[in-house]
């Protein structure tokens, strides 16, 4: 075994890229592909995690950030734009840094996760809180983008799909042939759509299952949500950009796009923390609480492999773990009280 390139030089000849682009990378990619031994057990399949938080900045969004920013720097960008629920400002930022260009990042003030704020802002980016939400944000970056000398990094730009579509690759390539169902959460929905678009060109056609959260699902709804709300703000969108597509994803593979309501989601969460040892953001653990609810419903046949997409690191979202946690007890330097308080005696 060697060591992982990162995911362009990985899957070159699958990708956009000739020669002379100019390759930004922070090694994405090659993410582990975790068995879930609890959700197994729960629905009698076999379940694999893929933890997209192992990314450099803690999410699947690298995967997309690495071919934007290679193909803005080959077409000449100085500067980057993006709107973001947090990750992609998050990546955004720190691959701006690696290629010396400047970074802006739109935001929708008091609904993106502390740990993303602190990497946008460590890695030097130029933040804007806007007052409204994520599709504000969004379309006031396309704006930007068309009528300023700034290159547009949302999954808007076709780039992005091209590099997370790889996820799909290293699936296929780890299990030896595509899972029966993936389970992925559905927010702007350009991962779904990647997803699809990666699996397809390996010739392969698992079931796409998206879930969207309850308070923010416009594509299970059949409608646009003016006031999109979900505890899970990396996914709290009311207008996906790729709607179309997502719905493609899911007629062409015979899957489903439902909804996981907040309660789900946080059950999922800590499942995930507290029997899988895995530790993910409240968005990624939609892909967990939807196959729950999926295999509830009895769509779900025992014995199908089935992969579940973990998009973010736990980490990115302090405020949330400990606010669900009991808080910790304070002692003295004493042993005896240590081993009391541990109930030890
Ligand atoms: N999970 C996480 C952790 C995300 O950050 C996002 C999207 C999604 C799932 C949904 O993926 O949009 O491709 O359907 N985050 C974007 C952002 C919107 O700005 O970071 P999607």
């Amino acid at each position: 075994t060697r060591a992982w390139r990162g995911l362009i030089e990985e899957y070159r000849d699958r990708l956009p890229v000739s020669e002379t682009t100019p390759v930004v990378t922070l090694l994405e990619g090659g993410t582990p592909l975790v068995p879930a031994q609890r959700v197994s057990a729960l629905t009698g399949c076999e379940v694999y995690l893929k933890v997209e938080g192992a990314n450099p900045t803690g999410s699947f969004k690298d995967r997309g950030m690495t071919m934007a920013i290679s193909k803005a720097v080959e077409e000449g960008a100085k500067a980057v734009i993006c709107a973001s629920t947090g990750n992609t400002s998050a990546s955004a930022a720190a691959y701006a840094v690696r290629a010396g260009l400047t970074c802006a990042v739109l935001v929708p003030r008091g609904k993106i996760a502390m740990g993303k704020l602190a990497q946008a802002l460590v890695h030097g980016a130029t933040l804007l809180q806007v007052e409204g939400s994520f599709d504000d944000c969004l379309e006031m970056t396309r704006k930007l983008s068309e009528n300023y000398p700034i290159a547009l990094v949302n999954s808007v730009n076709p780039y992005r799909l091209q590099g997370q579509k790889t996820a799909a690759f290293e699936i296929v390539d780890t299990l030896g042939g595509a899972p029966d169902i993936h389970c992925i959460p559905v927010g702007n929905a350009g991962n779904i759509s990647a997803y699809w678009m990666g699996y397809q060109e390996y010739g392969t056609s698992p079931r796409m299952f998206g879930f969207q959260a309850s308070g923010s699902a416009p594509i299970v709804n059949g409608a646009p949500v003016t006031h999109p709300h979900t505890i899970a703000t990396a996914i709290r969108i009311g207008n996906p950009a790729s709607w179309q597509l997502a719905e493609a994803a899911r007629d062409e593979s015979g899957g489903v796009i439902q909804a996981v309501t907040d309660r789900q989601i946080a059950a999922a969460y800590k499942l995930l923390a507290q029997e899988e040892g895995v530790f993910v953001e409240l968005a990624s653990a939609a892909s967990v609480a939807g196959l729950l609810h999926a295999h509830a419903q009895g769509l779900v046949e025992p014995g199908q492999r089935i992969v579940c997409t973990v998009t973010g690191n736990g980490l990115k979202d302090p405020d949330w773990a400990i606010s669900g946690a009991p808080a910790p007890v304070t002692i003295p330097i004493d042993v005896h009280a240590a081993a009391s308080a541990l109930d030890l005696l």
